[in-house]
């Protein structure tokens, strides 16, 4: 009993050792990751509705959600509203109905929600 107690707490103090001897603790490898996700790295700059989201809506799927009764891709605040399950049709391919974003806008549009929504 003894024994597999100071096993499994060597175990502990040798990996604790070797990621603070790397250098990764779990602090700087999110801030790292922050750091990447910036809009202008090393900015801190941050994703917006206006500047880089409202962008990527065509008129043509402004008006077909419009006409469907469902929201207003030109609003910040009907997309604020829907936009996890924006992000899930988009993600799953299944909205713009004729053709899904590049991986890279559906990237920059889950980003603006981690960011806050920012208008
Ligand atoms: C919660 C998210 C969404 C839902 C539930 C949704 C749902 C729908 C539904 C039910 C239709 C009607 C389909 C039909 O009449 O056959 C439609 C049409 C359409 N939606 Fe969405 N949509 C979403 C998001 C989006 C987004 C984010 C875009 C664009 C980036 C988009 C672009 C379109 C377009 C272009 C059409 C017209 C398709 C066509 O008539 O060929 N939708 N959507």
């Amino acid at each position: 009993m003894f024994r597999k107690f100071a096993t499994v707490f060597a175990a502990c103090i040798l990996g604790g050792f070797i990621s603070s001897a790397s250098g990764q603790t779990s602090e700087t490898a999110g801030k790292s990751q922050a750091a990447s996700q910036d809009l202008v790295p090393g900015t801190g700059a941050k994703v917006s509705y206006a500047a880089d989201i409202r962008p990527l809506f065509r008129a043509k799927d402004i008006a077909s959600m419009k006409k469907n009764g469902h929201f207003d891709l030109s609003l910040y605040s009907d997309v604020a509203a829907k936009a996890i399950d924006i992000l899930g049709q988009l993600e799953k391919g299944g909205m713009p109905c004729d053709g899904a974003w590049p991986q890279s806008d559906v990237d920059k549009f889950k980003q603006w929600i981690k960011d806050g929504k920012q208008p």
